[in-house]
């Protein structure tokens, strides 16, 4: 049986009485099969499985979807039922934030302000100070985080490494629909038209993936971008796997956002180049 457990204190609890190895998935809800393949892939790795709900202000801009962000307890509680989780930790924002947003964050630092951060300032320290937080209190030995959220998983490692926080943290691929768009909660924003329109990205990165070169990932995955209609580009990157320049042979990930309609969409995929 799943638990709803809303309050630290009762967090605290339960986490005492629990046997062996824990993991966590945090998320912000509107669980798609993503978060279900997390869920999956936690429960094959621990003992007991804690999965969070919470939608975090900290990590959304003035001008972006908080208000709009999809609630569906309900609906969320019966899939984390359904993959065996047996606590679902889903505290208000007083709960967390008692007091209002908290005055110490945790810095996100250079690879903070870079492509995401460039377009959502501020995100990344939003983002890793309720990592933090959330990871403190379920005290988890494992937690899992999707490929999707490229610079996100970065993010976390390196926090995790640079704070010395007790945790191992695991990356489960990208879950995409059949015809390759990347499963996200924001998908539920898409009319049909933009749904057809959001396929450009992933069209865009698979036919990049196929290049042998830098130059020629890029140009392709651009020319792709640039041509569909309804599809604003925000920015496309090819990086080593760590973020860093990209190589000019061997492991590189390709990485875009973009806007379609008023939803902004990202998504990456690994590639490997055989050089100039
Ligand atoms: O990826 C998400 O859903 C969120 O950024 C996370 C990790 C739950 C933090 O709010």
């Amino acid at each position: 049986m799943t638990e709803l457990v809303e309050t630290k204190l009762g967090l605290q609890a339960v986490r005492k009485a629990m046997p062996g190895t824990v993991a966590v998935v945090l998320t912000m809800g509107a669980l798609h099969d993503g978060h279900r393949e997390l869920m999956r892939a936690a429960r094959a790795h621990a003992d007991r499985l804690i999965v969070t709900i919470f939608v975090n202000p900290l990590q959304f801009g003035p001008n972006e979807d908080f208000d709009r962000y999809p609630r569906t307890l309900e609906k969320d509680l019966e899939v984390c039922a359904a993959e065996g989780a047996d606590v679902v930790f889903a505290p208000s924002v007083d709960e967390m934030y008692p007091g209002g947003l908290p005055a110490v964050r945790v810095e996100a630092g250079r690879l903070g302000e870079i492509f995401e951060g460039a377009s959502r300032p501020g995100h990344f320290t939003g983002v890793l100070t309720v990592v933090c937080k959330l990871l403190q209190l379920t005290r988890a030995d494992l937690t899992f985080f999707g490929e999707k959220d490229f610079q996100q998983v970065a993010l976390v490692r390196r926090m995790v490494r640079d704070l010395d926080l007790p945790v191992d943290v695991r990356v489960v691929p990208t879950v995409r629909e059949p015809d390759g768009l990347a499963r996200s909660s924001r998908n539920r924003y898409l009319s049909e038209a933009e749904r057809e329109a959001a396929l450009t990205l992933s069209r865009a990165l698979r036919a990049g993936a196929a290049q042998a070169t830098a130059e020629g990932a890029l140009s392709t995955a651009r020319k792709i971008l640039e041509g569909g209609t309804g599809v604003r580009l925000d920015y496309l990157a090819l990086t080593d796997p760590l973020l860093g320049p990209a190589p000019e042979s061997g492991p590189a990930r390709l990485l875009v956002a973009a806007r379609v309609g008023r939803t902004r969409l990202i998504d990456n995929v690994p590639l490997d180049l055989e050089g100039p």
